[in-house]
């Protein structure tokens, strides 16, 4: 299907659908982007916002990040779940201030070997961060992109997860690539869901080969075994 209109329609769709008060787009720094994406890595947007919140009233930056003891940063994540994610980011904020002069890396090789911070993490900080040309890739993108191209193949295989990686780029739009970013995770979340997607209110629906061919239901592919 068309590449090159996909981002136009989502974006039209963001503008009127999605979600532009989250507390990550204001103010949108780097620091911000990258703590929400680390909290909204398993836990879901109503969720994270009163967590989000107090974390960043008490430590507002990757300095009081990196100088606050272990056991605050846990503290302010308790509730929150998946401790790891809290020690790996206490631990990229230490590095931060010993390896990137107090800052978070504007760099893809740098950012994915902070701990934490797998490519599709440092995609979406690279995109709503700096507006950085850079996919995401995780499973509401890969959900859309197997749907929308007819994929079979359960996404988690890496040869799978490799077309979906070139698709995901071929679709990047020039500008806006925060919106962009954002607009992809509203999309899987509220209208191209696992189940019972609303292909009815679909901005993307003309062109969607599972939709055409009936198989909306079986992509993408489940786990094998
Ligand atoms: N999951 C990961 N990043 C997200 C974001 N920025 N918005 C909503 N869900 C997300």
């Amino acid at each position: 299907p068309a590449a090159g209109t996909v981002a136009p329609r989502l974006l039209a769709w963001f503008d009127r659908c999605g979600r532009h008060d989250l507390p990550w787009q204001r103010p949108r720094t780097p620091y911000r982007v990258w703590l929400s994406e680390i909290m909204l890595q398993q836990t879901q947007v109503r969720v994270v916002v009163p967590y989000f919140e107090r974390f960043v009233a008490a430590l507002p930056d990757i300095a009081a990040l990196a100088a606050a003891p272990l056991d605050t940063v846990l503290a302010l994540w308790s509730g929150l779940g998946y401790y790891a994610r809290a020690r790996n980011l206490h631990a990229a904020a230490q590095r931060c201030m010993q390896d990137h002069g107090g800052e978070l890396p504007r760099d893809l090789a740098a950012l994915t070997a902070l701990p934490g911070i797998g490519r599709s993490t440092a995609g979406a900080i690279l995109a709503q961060a700096w507006g950085e040309r850079f996919p995401i890739l995780d499973g509401n993108v890969k959900r859309v992109l197997a749907r929308y191209h007819g994929i079979a193949g359960w996404p988690g295989a890496p040869a799978v997860e490799k077309r979906l990686w070139a698709l995901a780029e071929t679709h990047l739009p020039a500008q806006r690539l925060a919106d962009y970013t954002q607009a992809q995770m509203d999309f899987g979340a509220t209208l191209c869901t696992r189940f019972e997607p609303a292909c009815g209110q679909c901005p993307l629906r003309d062109d969607c080969v599972a939709l055409r061919e009936g198989r909306i239901a079986e992509l993408p592919t489940p786990k094998p075994g």
